[in-house]
This record gives C-alpha cells, sequence and structure tokens, in this order.
C-alpha cells in the first residue's frame, strides 16, 4: 500500500474552488467532448478532495475535456492522473489525430507533467495492473461487458473511495452493467447522478441505497427513448418530454 493513502485528506471544498474551478472549466470547455459543465464540477469537487500525491485512473480520455479537469487538481495536490485510451480508431473517437489533439490539449492547460498517459484498452491493461489507485473515473467503451470489467479497477482502490461513471442511466450497456453489478454488490454504494455522471463509493450499500439504483430505471427508460426519436429525427417530440437539444441526453 503507498504511503500516500496513510496521509490526511478529504479537505472540504471552499469558496475558493469557485473561482479555480472556472478558470479551468474557461480551458476544458474548449475541448470538444462530452462533459457538461455541471460534471465538469463533480469531477473537480471529488477529485478535490483526495490526499496530496494521489493517483487517479480516467479510464477513456478521447481529446482530454475531463482530463484537463482532473489534471487541474491534480497539479494543485502533487498528484497524478493515469490517462488511460488505445484512441480507438473510427468515425465516432477519431485515432492517432484524436491522441494528437489530446496531447496538444493537455499542453495548452500546462497539466501535462501531472498526467501519464497509458495507450491501452483497459480491459487489456488490468489483469497485469499492480498500482493502487485513489480515484477512477469510467467513461470508455460503454458496453455492457467493458463497464462489469472496469468496476473490477475498483479492486485497487481503497475503501470509501469515489468512483464516477459517465453516461449512467443513458447508455444501454453502461445501465444494465449498474444493474448487474452494482445493485446486487457488497462493496459500491450508488450515492447521486449529475445528468448521466453517476457517484459511486466503495462502502457497503444498505437496502437504501440499492433502491435509488432501480429508482434511476425510470429516467434511464426517458433517456433512451429521446435517443431513439433523435434517432428517426423527431425532435419535436423529445421536446415534448423536456429535452429540447439535438444531442442525446448526458
Ligand atoms: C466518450 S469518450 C471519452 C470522453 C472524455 N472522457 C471527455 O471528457 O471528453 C470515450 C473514449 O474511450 C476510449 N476507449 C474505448 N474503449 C476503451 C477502453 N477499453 N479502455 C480505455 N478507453 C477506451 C475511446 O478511444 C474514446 O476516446
Amino acid at each position: 500500500m503507498h504511503q500516500h493513502r496513510d496521509r490526511c485528506g478529504g479537505r472540504p471544498v471552499t469558496a475558493a474552488d469557485d473561482e479555480r474551478f472556472e478558470r479551468l472549466w474557461e480551458v476544458a470547455d474548449q475541448i470538444p467532448g462530452w462533459l457538461t459543465r455541471a460534471q465538469g464540477r463533480l469531477l473537480y469537487d471529488e477529485s478535490r478532495r483526495l490526499p496530496v500525491g494521489a493517483t487517479m485512473l480516467e479510464i477513456g480520455s478521447h481529446q482530454g475535456r475531463s482530463t484537463v479537469v482532473l489534471g487541474g487538481v491534480a497539479r494543485t495536490l502533487d498528484a497524478t492522473v493515469i490517462a488511460m485510451d488505445p484512441f480507438v480508431d473510427g468515425r465516432l473517437f477519431g485515432g492517432t489525430p484524436t491522441k494528437d489533439k489530446f496531447l496538444a490539449h493537455l499542453e495548452q492547460a500546462g497539466v501535462t507533467e501531472v498526467v501519464r498517459h497509458v495507450e491501452d484498452y483497459s480491459t487489456q491493461a488490468r489483469p497485469g495492473w499492480t498500482e493502487d489507485l485513489d480515484f477512477l473515473y469510467i467513461d470508455g467503451k460503454h458496453d455492457f461487458w467493458t463497464l462489469s470489467d472496469d468496476l473490477r479497477w475498483r479492486s485497487f482502490l481503497p475503501p470509501g473511495a469515489t468512483i464516477l461513471v459517465h453516461d449512467a442511466y443513458s447508455s444501454i450497456g453502461v445501465t444494465l452493467g449498474i444493474l448487474a453489478r452494482v445493485l446486487f454488490a457488497s462493496d459500491l454504494t450508488y450515492v447521486s447522478r449529475e445528468g448521466s455522471m453517476a457517484l459511486f463509493r466503495t462502502t457497503r450499500p444498505r437496502l437504501a441505497d440499492r433502491w435509488r439504483i432501480v429508482r434511476e430505471v425510470p429516467w434511464w427508460l426517458r433517456n433512451v427513448g429521446i435517443k431513439l426519436l433523435l434517432r428517426f429525427r423527431l425532435r419535436p417530440i423529445a421536446r415534448l418530454v423536456g429535452h429540447d437539444s439535438p444531442y442525446d441526453p448526458y
């Protein structure tokens, strides 16, 4: 176990953090991606509580929108962000040109020194992994099997650690993974969500915590319905259920 786990952490978020986050978000918001401002703030607040010297793992970095937020916090904590992304090819994620943009964005944001890029699939890197972690952000491949595997990275976290999952109760694969792997788990507690970013802790859940997951199912079904409406170009109907955007609900 690393020494930093024994150090005093858990600093409360203060008013000065509002200003720091604003400055950080100004930079992050220039970077294309799916993270909303409120979700960026949740990433900020949760990582800000980490002890000095902490290690964060981000699965799925794309162009670095979320990495820059975590990197900005890491700079103030003498912490490290492990940004794991194989930069998969294809229309959505863009392969090597995306990697070049990612590296340039880290440089522009001044966080290159605190971000360690691991160019690998999370599912391939995990079996041989040995390093302790303090914080986990999951935003990689959104299918059931990958999300299930990504949740197994929690074995490297201490009790009470934070796990954030993007596209929870929005993506079908991610949500089925949560229902199958978290609902009945004895060491993972669902706390809350900011849009589709769900917050979990590595603690023993109570019945009420499990019930909170079940209560998100209607919101998930609504989101799947909205995605279908958008695919079929039925945006006016999506507006009727409160989704006034051409983009999927995040
Ligand atoms: C939704 S994007 C991440 C967005 C990023 N967090 C942001 O804030 O903009 C998903 C990323 O996951 C990567 N990816 C896909 N499969 C992966 C895997 N098994 N492990 C790690 N990353 C993966 C893709 O290359 C892509 O860059």
